[in-house]
């Protein structure tokens, strides 16, 4: 029996990836495995209100970013909707209100993509445990991740807490390239309050969008190379996490991000979506690093943005550094002091 009406609230976390997925396959296939440390103070809170409507042929809702209505988003949660119809059997039988607010500040350039597909998904896998209530826990989370990629990719490593990995892995036995699993291997304390600093480099439209760029790695001159280097990345990641090597975990922390530049460079059309404050913001921390010996390294997605990752422990210095000499690199002296998070929670 289906409720009349409810409502229900999730807080979802953005995600950074380590290792990267760029290139997939219909539908939202990747073609290489990715891993990314869950975020904790960048996140969308999305709350949906349901109301049982007399007809159920269309899908129906209205759209609140921020307490405004959305008219630009619309279409996007539409196709999203429309896409995950076959897998949730209640859509079409109510109108839904989806009013959804982020943390960090709007058009930031840090893409709410992952945390507001993440969150919409678990509303609406808690609207289906109220028709199924004795549906497990595991199978929860594992559908939410689910129906949260064919929202976004990248979203289905944003349910789950510290380190997702999401991409069917010939190493890692869980894996999946239809949902993110809690990475299943050893991972040492010290990623555990692991700290990661976002600097706004740029905070305008992105030149290209990812689907554009995942497109892009169709017939990639370097595509295939590159998909291989990310499953052999998260094989030489295994023992790295375990074992604590900052070292070497960011070695290949850094090649990631710079190989993902790369792909955009080298791809038809090409795109160099860094800009020349991230390439002194990343030459500045090269010179830290070398100069004070602090385990500090930076990664970035498809934009100009700089994300520093480090150890809890060198807090203190890190954040000096950046008040002294990164925040002039910074568009308006934005940044965002962010850290390893637990996952999504039910508000
Ligand atoms: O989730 P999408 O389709 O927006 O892709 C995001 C891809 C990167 O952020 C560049 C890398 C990643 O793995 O998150």
């Amino acid at each position: 029996e289906l409720p009349e009406n409810g409502k229900v609230t999730w807080k979802a976390p953005s995600n950074i990836a380590l290792v990267k997925y760029w290139g997939k396959r219909p539908v939202q296939i990747p073609a290489n495995p990715s891993i990314s440390f869950t975020l904790d103070t960048c996140a969308t809170t999305t709350s949906v209100s349901f109301r049982k409507k007399d007809t159920n042929d269309t899908l129906s809702f209205d759209l609140f970013f921020e307490g405004k209505p959305k008219e630009d988003f619309k279409p996007k949660i539409q196709t999203f909707l429309e896409r995950i119809d076959l897998y949730v059997p209640f859509l079409k039988e109510y109108h839904f209100t989806i009013e959804t607010s982020n943390s960090f500040p709007h058009s930031s350039g840090i893409a709410s993509s992952a945390s507001g597909m993440a969150a919409l998904s678990l509303c609406l896998m808690d609207i289906e445990k109220q028709l199924n209530p004795t549906m497990d826990e595991a199978l929860f989370y594992a559908k939410a991740s689910y129906l949260a990629r064919l929202g976004s990719g990248s979203a289905c490593r944003s349910i789950k807490g510290n380190l997702v990995q999401w991409g069917k892995h010939r190493n890692i036995s869980n894996s999946s390239d239809l949902y993110g699993i809690e990475y299943p291997f050893e991972v040492n304390p010290v990623f555990r309050n692991y700290c990661d600093t976002i600097l706004l480099v740029h905070k305008g439209q992105k030149q290209v969008s990812s689907t554009v760029g995942h497109q892009l790695m169709h017939g990639h001159p370097y595509g295939e190379n590159r998909f291989e280097q990310a499953f052999s990345n998260l094989d030489k990641l295994k023992p790295i996490l375990a074992n604590g090597d900052l070292e070497e975990f960011i070695k290949l922390v850094e090649s990631e991000a710079l190989t993902l530049h790369a792909m955009m460079m080298t791809s038809m059309p090409y795109f160099i979506l860094m800009k020349p404050d991230t390439l002194e913001i990343i030459n500045k921390i090269w010179k830290f690093r070398e100069e004070t010996k602090t385990p500090v390294c930076f990664t970035l997605d498809a934009g100009a943005n700089v994300h520093m990752l480090y150890p809890s422990s060198a807090k203190e210095k890190v954040r000096g550094f950046i008040q002294d000499e990164l925040i002039g690199h910074c568009e308006n002296g934005q940044y965002i002091h962010d850290r390893v998070g637990m996952g999504a929670i039910k508000i």
